[in-house]
């Protein structure tokens, strides 16, 4: 469906055509002064220059042509030479119930559906999930969603970190904890056993314990880093605990992601690339394209128009050793073979840009993805604590993610139970789904490459930008809605109709926002677009709410009409927080 502006400018196009000047000033906007009016041309004032006239004099003529046209209310020129437009409101009901009858509320991805790979969540397996990975994930799952809801077949991988050195320094902690074990017995033949030598909670022990040890003890270093090449070549009994650990550890990774809302398709890793490695090497070093340089196998990826040297990309360390870009690119290779992607987009910390641009400039230069294929890395900024710091625990360590989202949901619980009457269990439910949504929002209505401050008070708060605010809002059309159908009426096919009053055609001109806000969400992986969205939503609904009388109103023709317009409210806010991967209690 095209948007209002779109049908505007076609008809601002025919009236420059029609009084002899280019169509390509037929430009409309959203107004910047909205107490003057809705939406503006400002293309008499361009035009002038062409053609040697006066703005004003151009301004009349389209006005003049346009003055008689339905769809606008006031059309008028300004001096110097600006027009200033209010669309009909007759107009606008009609266009809201297209809207509404519309799969996607209008909303259409104007390209051609493509496949696109999403990298994000990026845990390390057997490590714990702290809040550095919130970011990805959160994010992660929100392009995921809109580049589903653009109508791209999108697959969402976890891209485990799962074939580090903390493998081999769990290894050798097991060693030396439990010696006894059959994988530590050279002599032993046998199968291994299938459950494994560990619980969860031991895994989470063993990690850190392994990693503080490292650093004091050498002997204990070294081991751990011979165990981890070890695995690497495919030792049996070290591969048997690798997969151990990582059985244990997806369990718990999927757990926590739960807990999140996120989910993936492809729980793949970077061991998967690892077959891959070999071959892709060694022709980048045949084609001439990788080289030997102090040991080390390199490629160049300087380009001319860079404004900064940026160092070679190593594909081969000096012994033998595989690198973080070289299982990227190795996975770039699975993906080709499996997948195909029109569209990589990547997730991460933005202090892991030079790491990705050396990886999309080498996939390209050794031929691994298409030439045309569109790379792309969307890095996100830091969460800090209030102190502007990356965000810690009171103690200074790193903050789980677990831990941060029990503090943010009891945050909301006790607001929940001080002012609602309801069951316990009923009042944890809903404040596991509000203090996520808390927590989400948070994050979300930044833009992704900003650092922000995590600040649960704010973020927790019901008023405001918040992530609560919107959920009680929808809420709140929920329980009008409900309390409409006690009445007995059948909610059918409602008929919005022109607007009477300032505060339903601002929730009507906000409401027909939504193709271009999701357009432009989708284009630059931008879910704060959404989220300032629909504060802009749920603050024209509230301000429709509180000047109207919907359920008390007498004109059932008029109250249906509120309905419909509730109801496509509802809807709109509904889809955005979705493609925002939050939900919505039932009341709150
Ligand atoms: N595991 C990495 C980390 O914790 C993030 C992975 C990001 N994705 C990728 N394809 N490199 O920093």
């Amino acid at each position: 469906m095209k948007t209002i502006i779109e049908l505007m400018t076609d008809e601002f196009k025919k009236a420059f055509a029609e009084c002899g000047y280019s169509e390509e000033y037929a430009r409309i906007t959203i107004s910047n002064r909205p107490d003057l009016c809705e939406f503006q041309c400002n293309g008499a004032m361009a035009a002038a220059k062409t053609y040697k006239k006066a703005p004003f004099v151009i301004a009349d003529e389209i006005v003049a042509k346009l003055t008689s046209n339905g769809m606008f209310d006031t059309i008028e020129s300004v001096k110097p030479g600006f027009i200033n437009i209010k669309v009909s409101a007759g107009y606008l009901s009609d266009y809201l119930n297209k809207m509404s009858e519309d799969d996607k509320y209008g909303y259409e991805n104007s390209e051609e559906a493509k496949t696109v790979i999403v990298d994000y969540g990026g845990a390390n397996a057997a490590k714990p999930l702290h809040v550095g990975h919130l970011r990805s994930a959160v994010i992660g799952e929100s392009v995921k969603r809109i580049n589903r809801y653009a109508g791209n077949n999108t697959i969402g991988d976890v891209h485990l970190g799962d074939w580090g050195l903390q493998m081999g320094l769990i290894i050798e902690e097991l060693r030396d904890r439990k010696p006894e074990l059959p994988y530590f017995d050279e002599a032993y033949t046998g199968e291994y056993p299938s459950e494994p030598p560990f619980t969860i909670s031991e895994l989470e022990q063993i990690y850190p314990a392994a990693s503080a040890k490292s650093k004091e003890d050498e002997e204990f270093a070294k081991r751990a880093h011979e165990s981890t090449l070890k695995l690497q070549s495919g030792d049996r009994a070290c591969t048997a605990i690798w997969k151990h650990i990582m059985n244990v550890s997806k369990k718990d990774l999927k757990k926590n992601y739960d807990n999140l809302n996120v989910s993936f398709d492809l729980w793949k890793g970077e061991s998967d690339a690892q077959p891959y490695i070999k071959d892709m090497v060694d022709k980048m070093v045949e084609d001439g394209i990788a080289y030997e340089s102090q040991g080390a196998t390199v490629v160049d990826i300087a380009e001319p128009t860079d404004t900064k040297e940026l160092p070679p990309c190593i594909v081969r360390k000096s012994d033998g050793a595989a690198l973080y870009a070289t299982s990227d690119l190795a996975t770039i290779v699975e993906r080709e073979k499996l997948y195909k992607p029109d569209t990589y987009i990547y997730l991460a910390d933005k202090r892991q840009e030079l790491h990705f641009t050396q990886v999309f400039r080498t996939a390209k230069k050794a031929g691994i993805v298409r030439p045309d294929a569109d790379m792309r890395f969307v890095g996100f900024g830091t969460m800090n604590g209030k102190d502007g710091k990356p965000f810690k625990t009171r103690s200074g360590g790193v903050m789980r993610l677990e831990h941060l989202i029990s503090d943010i949901n009891e945050v909301i619980l006790n607001k929940i139970k001080e002012n609602r009457s309801m069951t316990d269990e009923e009042a944890d439910n809903i404040s596991k789904i509000v203090g996520l949504a808390a927590l989400k929002y948070g994050d979300l209505s930044n833009q992704a490459s900003k650092d922000y401050v995590f600040d649960v008070d704010r973020f927790a708060s019901f008023e405001g930008n918040t992530g609560p605010y919107i959920l009680y809002t929808i809420v709140r059309i929920k329980s009008i809605l409900a309390k409409y159908k006690e009445t007995g009426v059948s909610v059918g096919d409602l008929t919005i109709l022109p607007s009477k009053e300032q505060s339903e055609k601002a929730l009507s001109l906000a409401l027909i926002k939504f193709s271009d806000v999701i357009d432009g969400a989708y284009k630059d992986n931008a879910p704060h677009k959404i989220c300032q969205y629909i504060y802009e939503v749920s603050n024209s609904f509230n301000g429709f709410y509180h000047n109207t009388k919907i359920l008390a109103e007498e004109d059932k023709k008029q109250q249906e009409s509120y309905i419909a317009l509730i109801t496509l409210t509802k809807e709109i806010l509904e889809t955005c927080i979705d493609l925002l991967g939050i939900q919505c209690p039932d009341r709150m």
